[in-house]
Formats: C-alpha cells, sequence, structure tokens
C-alpha cells in the first residue's frame, strides 16, 4: 500500500523536469532552475519543454513570434467573458474559459501531434490575454489589446495595469514565469496526465489541471499568503500571528513541500526578487515582514518556504491583484501541463491506480421500509 497522498509513488516517466528534494534542486531538461531564471526568457523555457533543447536563434524567434500572434481571443470567448467577469472568481473564470475556448480552436478536434502543438502554444499564449480582459472587465476599464511586439511578461503587464511596464519590472514576471514553468508530477501536471491518459483532448486536460491548481494546498497558497500578510500589516505582530496559528495547529501557507526536503530553490530566487521589487516600488515592508514569517515558521516547526511564498510579495510589488496570483501561476505552468500532456499521448497508457477497499463486506439490500 503505497503512501497516503500517493507519496513516494512514481506515476510517470518523464523527460520534461527532475527534483532532488534532498539538496533542493530542479531542473528543467537536465538544466538547473537557477541557471534558467539567470540567463532564460519565459519564451525559451517554452521551447525547452516542449522540444526538450534549447532553441537555436531561429527557434527562438519562431516560438516569441508564435507567441506573439495568437495571443488574441476568439469571438465565443469575447462574448462570454462580460459574464465571467460578473459572476465568477478568477480560477473559476480560467477553468471554464479554458473548457470553452476547445469550441473554437482553429485545429477543432484534430488531436495529431501536430495539432496539439499549435493548441498548446495557443493555450500558453492566450492566458495572459484572458486573465487580463477578465480583470479589466470586472474593473469597468478599457479592454487593452496585446501588444505581440512586448515579450509575453511585458505583454501580460501591459494588458493588465495599462501601461507598458520598465523594463526591470517585466524581467522580475519573466523570471517568475520560468520559475513556475514546470514541476514534476505536482498534483495538477498529474490530473492534466490522467485525463490526457484516457485520450482526452488537451483543453480537457488543461481545464483538469486548472481545476487542480485552484485549491490551497497546490496553487492557492500565494494568493493565502498576500492575504496573511496583509491581515498581519504590522511587522510587530508577526512572530505573535504565526505562534498563534501554529497554536491553532493551523498550516502557515507557503511553507512546507511533498518533495523538497530543504529550501525549494525557486523560494531562493524569489527571495531576492521580493526584495528587489520592495526597492523598486520603495515599500519594503511586505518583504521584511515574509522574512519575519520565515524565521519563526523555521524556528518553531523547521519547515521551509516554498515557491508560493515569496511569490505573494514579488506579484503584490509589481501591482498584480491579489486574487489574480493563482491565475497567473497558471499562466506560467500551463507551458509545463501541455508539454507533460504531449507527452503522455507520446507514450500513452491509460492511468487508472487501484483502491483499497476499506467498507462493509457481504451486505445484502433491505427494502427502504425496513430500513432503521
Ligand atoms: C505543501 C503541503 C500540502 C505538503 O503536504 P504533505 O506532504 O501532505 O505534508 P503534510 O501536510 O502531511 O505535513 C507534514 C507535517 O508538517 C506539517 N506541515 C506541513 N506544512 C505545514 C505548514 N505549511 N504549516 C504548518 N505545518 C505544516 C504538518 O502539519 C504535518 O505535521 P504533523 O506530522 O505534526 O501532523 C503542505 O506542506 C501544506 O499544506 N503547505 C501549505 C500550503 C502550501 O504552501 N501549498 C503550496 C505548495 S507548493
Amino acid at each position: 500500500m503505497p503512501g497516503r497522498g500517493l507519496e513516494d509513488v512514481v506515476a510517470a516517466q518523464t523527460a520534461i523536469s527532475d527534483i532532488d528534494g534532498r539538496l533542493g534542486r530542479l531542473f528543467y531538461v537536465g538544466y538547473d532552475i537557477h541557471e534558467l531564471a539567470e540567463n532564460s526568457t519565459f519564451e525559451e523555457t517554452v521551447w525547452l519543454l516542449h522540444h526538450l533543447k534549447l532553441p537555436t536563434q531561429d527557434e527562438l524567434d519562431q516560438i516569441a513570434d508564435q507567441l506573439g500572434v495568437e495571443r488574441d481571443l476568439d469571438d465565443f470567448v469575447l462574448r462570454l467573458m462580460p459574464t465571467m467577469a460578473e459572476q465568477t472568481s478568477p480560477m473559476s473564470m480560467l477553468r471554464t474559459t479554458v473548457s470553452a475556448m476547445s469550441a473554437h480552436d482553429p485545429d477543432g478536434w484534430d488531436q495529431s501531434p501536430d495539432a496539439n502543438y499549435r493548441k498548446a502554444m495557443r493555450l500558453v499564449a492566450r492566458f495572459p490575454t484572458v486573465i487580463a480582459m477578465y480583470d479589466r472587465i470586472r474593473k469597468n476599464l478599457d479592454v487593452i489589446k496585446p501588444n505581440p511586439k512586448l515579450s509575453h511578461a511585458g505583454n501580460l503587464l501591459y494588458m493588465l495595469l495599462g501601461h507598458e511596464p520598465e523594463e526591470e519590472m517585466a524581467r522580475v514576471l519573466d523570471i517568475c514565469l520560468i520559475l513556475h514553468a514546470d514541476h514534476t508530477m505536482n498534483a495538477s501536471t498529474f490530473a492534466a496526465r490522467v485525463a490526457a491518459s484516457t485520450l482526452s483532448d488537451i483543453h480537457s486536460a488543461i481545464t483538469a489541471a486548472i481545476a487542480t491548481l485552484k485549491g490551497p494546498l497546490h496553487g492557492g497558497a500565494n494568493e493565502a499568503v498576500m492575504n496573511m500578510l496583509l491581515k498581519i500589516d504590522d511587522p510587530g505582530k508577526v512572530e505573535a500571528h504565526v505562534k498563534k496559528l501554529f497554536a491553532e495547529k493551523k498550516k502557515i501557507m507557503g511553507f512546507g513541500h511533498r518533495v523538497y526536503k530543504t529550501e525549494d530553490p525557486r523560494a531562493t530566487v524569489l527571495r531576492k526578487l521580493a526584495k528587489q521589487v520592495g526597492e523598486h516600488v520603495g515599500e519594503t515592508k511586505w518583504y521584511e515582514m515574509s522574512l519575519t514569517v520565515e524565521e519563526v515558521v523555521k524556528a518553531e516547526k523547521g519547515l521551509y518556504p516554498n515557491v508560493d511564498f515569496f511569490a505573494a510579495s514579488v506579484y503584490y510589488g509589481l501591482g498584480i491583484p491579489v486574487d489574480l496570483f493563482t491565475p497567473i501561476f497558471a499562466a506560467s505552468r500551463v507551458s509545463g501541463w501541455t508539454a507533460h500532456v504531449r507527452e503522455q499521448y507520446d507514450d500513452n497508457r491509460l492511468i487508472r491506480p487501484e483502491s483499497d477497499y476499506i467498507g462493509p463486506r457481504n451486505q445484502h439490500y433491505i427494502s427502504i421500509d425496513q430500513r432503521g
């Protein structure tokens, strides 16, 4: 019987990403995440995850163009969005919109490898447009059309905030997108692969992934972290607040990890970015409060921050609304999800585990009027 929550179970073979949980290292196709965060771009990382090699200059230009021209949404989604903006939370909107996008994909229900690659790139290209359009409609602001000349990260901030971001801030988001792009068999990627293993279509698999990312034990943690910091608000009250949470046996969002037994390597980069963004915008309070939370949690429970902890103050400093933090995570992770779905299709076998039955046996049907 495997550990609860499938702990330590190997569910798939993959050439996309790898974690050394003991040493706290993450690799995409064998490249250390720190090297990629330092040198790569999100566009290049998308190519790497999908082609399992770094692109040549021509290939990089090609994917950047493709992601640039595929940003516009189809009419069906455009008509749907005002209702979504009025009625749904951001992650529910994203889940429903991706499901709806399947109806009007230019490749239709073609499930050939080439069509699936094009669908994957379209999904990656369009997530920022969907998120930004939703946010601006719900705030009664003009919708900003995507600018194909801007980078993926730069364009995301442009459409969301309504002005071109400073280069330094666009690069900060670019690094965040690289860091969140893939993470082996996390819950949402597993959900995507399970759906793909039934040979369901790529939009359905990504819808399942979004539904899974939504929860606070997975992607939803970044939003919970920021809400905690905003609630505490006062650097002098951090320690008491965190100790109270421990006393109430509550989990501190943004800490702990199933695989890492030491610091999550993405947190190391995000800690630096949180400082950088805080200094850039002239508000280091959230970063400093985060350091205190980290200190207390480490001292009390020996837990390390995960990817969501410092991402919260980075996104906040970039001006991203708190309830869009998880959709922004999804805007990056869709590159990994789609790579995993394509990898699953390439060498598929239905994922169908067993269960351990613990209910009663040998029962006999009793008519309803005789039940006590
Ligand atoms: C990520 C997470 C779901 C991993 O869960 P898991 O591998 O099932 O680990 P468990 O929840 O069983 O935790 C093991 C122990 O550490 C404790 N723990 C783990 N994360 C904790 C946290 N964030 N705050 C307080 N205690 C925590 C658990 O209470 C448990 O203690 P116990 O053995 O005394 O009962 C878990 O650490 C968590 O809920 N973190 C907060 C949510 C979060 O940040 N999610 C984003 C993940 S990238």
